[in-house]
């Protein structure tokens, strides 16, 4: 099967396993559900949930099992997103090509969908922890990622060095948490539940991750915003610390080049896979 016929062969299982989540999610008041509704159904590429099930499979696991720890993922990352474009944040109004959570439903609501989203997946967590030693620890790896020295932590150093000069130190740490923590995490998470080799799966991860934030402060500048579904050009405008800014924008690049380079190495020490190799490079030449 080529790669785009599996990659939506996942999609297509995790939009069918999502929605029924979502349908069957009644909060009250209704404004909570529906705030929540807007930004999980709102489209998104589901990178998480589609890389999950790809480890999944390469460590020879059955990724239709899975599904709640999927839309976990995808619910701290959503959550993540809402919060992350509220005017004390980035302050941006589209989102998925729509217009962000807090611009439809107002900025405490957006908060409160976030924290929702939050702890429905933490609440997903619980009820998949149970389900083996194996459970419990992936659970764990996840609840890790997501918190404090986790996604929050690259939050909070985005936010510290925003306006202030900063080099490739701080970048990295930037990197390495807001984005690379939840990257990283379905991948090890496949491999603590299948018997993978863990280190070596967090090393592929780690790397996918910068990849994967490279290539959004790389379209940031030179994007196109119908596709992207975002307002583009904002980094600049605000002053983040951005691989163009420490770099320019052809060592950025080059920086990316080297990095997809990177991975591609680390997957063979994994093990090689087709599929994953095929997410390595979709990664370096995306334009959404
Ligand atoms: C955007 O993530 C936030 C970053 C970590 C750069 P995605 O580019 O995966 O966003 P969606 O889920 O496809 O909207
Ligand atoms: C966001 O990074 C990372 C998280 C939401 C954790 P960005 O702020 O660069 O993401 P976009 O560009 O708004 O999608
Ligand atoms: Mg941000
Ligand atoms: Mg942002
Ligand atoms: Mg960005």
């Amino acid at each position: 099967m080529n790669f785009r016929n599996k990659y939506d062969e996942y999609l297509s299982f995790f939009e069918g396993e999502l929605k029924q989540f979502c349908a069957e999610m009644k909060h009250f008041p209704p404004v909570l559900t529906e705030s929540m509704r807007y930004s999980l159904l709102s489209g998104g590429k589901r990178v998480r949930p589609v890389l999950f099930f790809g480890s999944l499979s390469h460590f020879g696991g059955d990724y239709t099992k899975e599904a709640r720890l999927a839309i976990a993922l995808e619910c701290i990352h959503t959550y993540s997103l809402i919060h992350d474009d509220l005017p004390a944040m980035d302050n941006d109004d589209f989102r998925r090509g729509n217009p962000s959570n807090h611009k439809v439903f107002g900025e405490a609501n957006a908060i409160l969908a976030g924290d929702a989203l939050l702890s429905e997946a933490m609440c997903l967590l619980l009820g998949e922890a149970g389900r083996s030693e194996r459970h419990l620890r992936a659970a764990q790896y996840l609840a890790d990622a997501a918190g404090a020295d986790g996604m929050i932590a690259g939050q909070s150093a985005d936010l510290l060095y925003t306006g202030r000069t900063g080099d490739e130190k701080e970048l990295s740490f930037i990197y390495a948490h807001k984005t690379g923590k939840l990257l990283t995490a379905p991948i090890v998470m496949a491999a603590i539940l299948c018997g993978g080799d863990e280190k070596k799966a967090e090393e592929f991860g780690e790397a996918l991750g910068t990849l994967f934030q490279l290539t959004d402060d790389i379209l940031d500048e030179k994007g196109e915003s119908a596709k992207m579904g975002k307002t583009l050009g904002k980094d600049r405008e605000e002053d983040k610390l951005t691989c163009v800014k420490v770099y320019g924008m052809e060592g950025a690049e080059l920086c990316a080049d080297r990095t997809a380079a990177h991975c591609h190495a680390l997957l063979r020490a994994l093990g090689g896979d087709g599929f994953l190799a095929s997410i390595v490079d979709l990664v370096r030449t995306r334009d959404n």
